[in-house]
Order: C-alpha cells, then sequence, then structure tokens
C-alpha cells in the first residue's frame, strides 16, 4: 500500500527533527528539577554566575559539567540546561552597565581595588568597609550591594558565603 508508506515517511520526518534537537530547556527544567529547585529563574539568580560566558554555581564552582552529569539530567540535555541557566544567571554585566562608566571592567576594577577575606570585603586601598560605603553610593539598595559583594568575590576567586537562605531552603522551596 504506498499511500500508507509514503505518510508512514512523511510521519517519520515530522518527527526527526523533534528527536535530533531534543526537548526544550523550560520542559526539561520542568520535568527534571522543579520539584526540588522550583523557578529556573529565581534558582539561577540565586545561585548561578555567567562569568566571561562560563556558567559558575554559588557552592559547585570549577566542577560544574561533572557534577551536571551526575545530576538527575542525561547527558544530551545537559548543554540545553546550560545554555537556559547561563542566559539567566547573574551576570558580570551588571557591572559593566552601571559601574563601567567610572570604574572600567570589573576584572581590573576588583584586582586593583578590591580585597575579599571571608565574609569581609575592603577597599584595597582606602581600608573602607564595602559593604558599608556600598550602600547609598550610587543609590545602591540592600540587595543590590549584596549582589555587588558576591560578584567581587566571585571575580577575586575567593569563597564568599553572604546568602541569607541556604540552598537546601530553595530546594523545598
Ligand atoms: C531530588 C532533588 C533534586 C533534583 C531533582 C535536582 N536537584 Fe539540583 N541539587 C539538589 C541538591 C540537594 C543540591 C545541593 C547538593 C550539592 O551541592 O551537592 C543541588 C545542587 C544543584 C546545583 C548546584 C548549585 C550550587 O550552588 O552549587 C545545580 C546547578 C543544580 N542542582 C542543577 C539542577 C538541575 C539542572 C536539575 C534538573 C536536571 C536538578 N538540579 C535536579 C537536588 C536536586
Ligand atoms: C559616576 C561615577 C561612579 C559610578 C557610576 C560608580 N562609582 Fe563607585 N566610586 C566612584 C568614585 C569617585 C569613588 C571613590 C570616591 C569615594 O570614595 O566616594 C568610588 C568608589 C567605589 C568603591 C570603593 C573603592 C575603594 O577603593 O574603597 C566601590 C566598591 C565602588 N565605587 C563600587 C561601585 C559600584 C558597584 C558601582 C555600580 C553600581 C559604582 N561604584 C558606580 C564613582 C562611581
Amino acid at each position: 500500500m504506498p499511500a500508507l508508506k509514503l505518510s508512514i515517511a512523511i510521519l517519520f520526518i515530522l518527527l526527526m527533527p523533534l528527536k535530533t534537537e531534543g526537548r526544550n530547556a523550560e520542559a526539561i527544567w520542568d520535568s527534571r528539577c522543579e520539584d526540588c529547585h522550583g523557578n529556573n529563574t529565581k534558582f539561577a539568580r540565586k545561585y548561578l554566575w555567567n562569568i566571561g560566558g562560563e556558567l559558575q554555581a554559588q557552592h559547585h564552582v570549577d566542577n560544574l559539567s561533572l557534577f551536571m552529569r551526575q545530576h538527575y539530567i542525561p547527558n544530551h540535555e545537559i548543554e540545553t540546561i546550560r545554555e537556559m541557566l547561563l542566559e539567566k544567571a547573574n551576570s558580570s554585566l551588571q557591572f559593566k552597565d552601571e559601574c563601567g562608566v567610572c570604574h572600567g571592567g570589573i576584572t581590573e576594577f576588583v584586582k586593583k581595588s578590591i580585597w575579599v577575606r571571608g565574609n569581609e570585603v575592603t577597599g584595597r586601598e582606602s581600608g573602607k568597609d564595602v559593604r558599608k560605603f556600598l550602600l547609598g553610593h550610587q543609590k545602591l539598595q540592600p540587595k543590590d550591594v549584596s549582589f555587588f559583594l558576591r560578584l567581587f568575590a566571585r571575580v577575586a576567586g575567593k569563597p564568599f558565603d553572604d546568602e541569607e537562605e541556604p540552598l537546601l531552603q530553595a530546594i523545598t522551596r
């Protein structure tokens, strides 16, 4: 029955792209990650960083790819999820946009002016407590201050845990 064969062939062609492209990232997240981590935008803002196009997590900094491979997600879907999370992650571009006119690039700025030790962030030469200084500098609000302190520490490559809410709380929402 050629007509049937033809329609089967057409059906295959229609289905093929679906198979090769895989599911979209939102669908993967909703079925595999949402139960534990909740909303992906909130999760990304809280725990993930886009540092020069690299996805880094708050706790898993260097070995995130390896961690993800062992973490509820099949290999062929990792890249899709990674791209989505990268797009939603905290980005150092915020410094470029809001502070760059006066302070230049983030990497240089941090190297030259910022000293991170434990949860203390200090002006390298000024000796200022940056947490106190930033509140009100350029009309920054407490949540912006927290963001920039975390960003400086991240760029300096120093551990820093300024999150009031530990990871497990986000997991149970
Ligand atoms: C059964 C619950 C559960 C599911 C499902 C789950 N996770 Fe997790 N996830 C956790 C726990 C618990 C941690 C923290 C444990 C750790 O750090 O080793 C974590 C940590 C993470 C981290 C690191 C966060 C950080 O700050 O370092 C990322 C990224 C992550 N998960 C992504 C995902 C993605 C993407 C999915 C879906 C494919 C997913 N998780 C599914 C429980 C889950
Ligand atoms: C209009 C210019 C301008 C902009 C925009 C600006 N700053 Fe500043 N910033 C300054 C000046 C000038 C100083 C030093 C003088 C002072 O102490 O007030 C300074 C000092 C600082 C210091 C202290 C450095 C030290 O050595 O103690 C930090 C940290 C800082 N700025 C962060 C930021 C962040 C984060 C942003 C973006 C949200 C930002 N600044 C935007 C002009 C600016």
